[in-house]
């Protein structure tokens, strides 16, 4: 059973707030300049767009969408990442690999150009660790491994679990270190992951402050440390596609399009 609470799209508790109010307070205004689209990461390596089985997209139509518009924002290949969360997503791997072949046969109805292939988000878990036993794991690429874990409190056994995954070769990828808030006031705690082989992913969203101001500067600091190897897009639905399409057009979108961000390597 996985611990603590799953760290899957806030915006189920977007009603809580009210879209409107907080979609302006935490994106920003926008200074009104463009800086250009998201073609300069080419690729992007974090994002829910398997049909039906997530919170990401929820039929195929809404995936064709979705897709549609990061390939009209600039990304021209796409390793999709569903959640893997043995609570609330018990998918596999073949369950995956099936929603990506109706993916793509949308995706050509459609003529939508792009490379898409699909990974997994894996929720550190037991569950996880049986996959990871069995060597039963989607890479993004080579033996890179997209993993997240509890928000609320640090999985007592999270260091072991890394250090194995790459005593067995992998590479762990962890998504969106800067929304993990116990860490915030120890930021130090990035560079020993680090140090011990984990790569960390941006989700580009935290530099707009789309969730909350404590994220937004943590993730400013790991930037400015270059501690971020990937940047992602994390969209599960329109809002954030919106989100990103909005982030072009602010100050924050700057210091990305300068970072050397490992994506391009991803681009087939
Ligand atoms: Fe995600």
């Amino acid at each position: 059973m996985s611990s603590g609470f799953c760290t899957f799209d806030i915006d189920m508790f977007g009603s809580w707030f009210g879209r409107k109010n907080r979609d302006k307070e935490e994106l920003g205004e926008s200074d009104g300049a463009g800086f250009g689209d998201w073609s300069f990461l080419g690729a992007d390596m974090h994002s829910h767009f398997v049909p039906g089985i997530d919170d990401g997209s929820p039929n195929i139509e809404t995936s064709v969408e979705l897709v549609k518009g990061m390939v009209e924002m600039g990304y021209s290949t796409i390793v999709t990442t569903p959640h893997i969360m043995v609570d609330f997503y018990p998918n596999t791997t073949e369950k995956i690999l099936d929603g990506l072949q109706v993916l793509r046969s949308a995706l050509e109805k459609a003529q939508i150009k792009v490379e898409i292939r699909a990974a997994a988000e894996y929720f550190i878990d037991e569950y996880f660790t049986e996959q990871l036993e069995k060597r039963d794991l989607l890479t993004v690429i080579d033996k890179q491994v997209l993993v997240e874990f509890s928000m609320y409190s640090e999985p007592p056994m999270l260091k072991e679990v890394l250090f194995k995954m790459m005593t067995m070769g992998y590479r762990p990828i962890m998504a969106h270190p800067e929304r993990y808030n116990y860490y915030h006031g120890n930021v130090d705690t990035f560079r020993e992951f680090k140090d011990r082989g984990c790569l960390l992913q941006l989700n580009a969203l935290s530099v707009a402050g789309y969730y909350g101001e404590n994220v937004r500067r943590v993730a400013e600091d790991l930037l400015q440390r270059g501690l971020y190897d990937y940047c992602g897009s994390d969209v599960h639905h329109d809002r954030h596609l919106a989100g990103m399409k909005a982030l072009t057009t602010k100050k924050a979108f700057r210091p990305l399009m300068s970072y050397p961000f490992l994506n391009k390597k991803l681009c087939f």
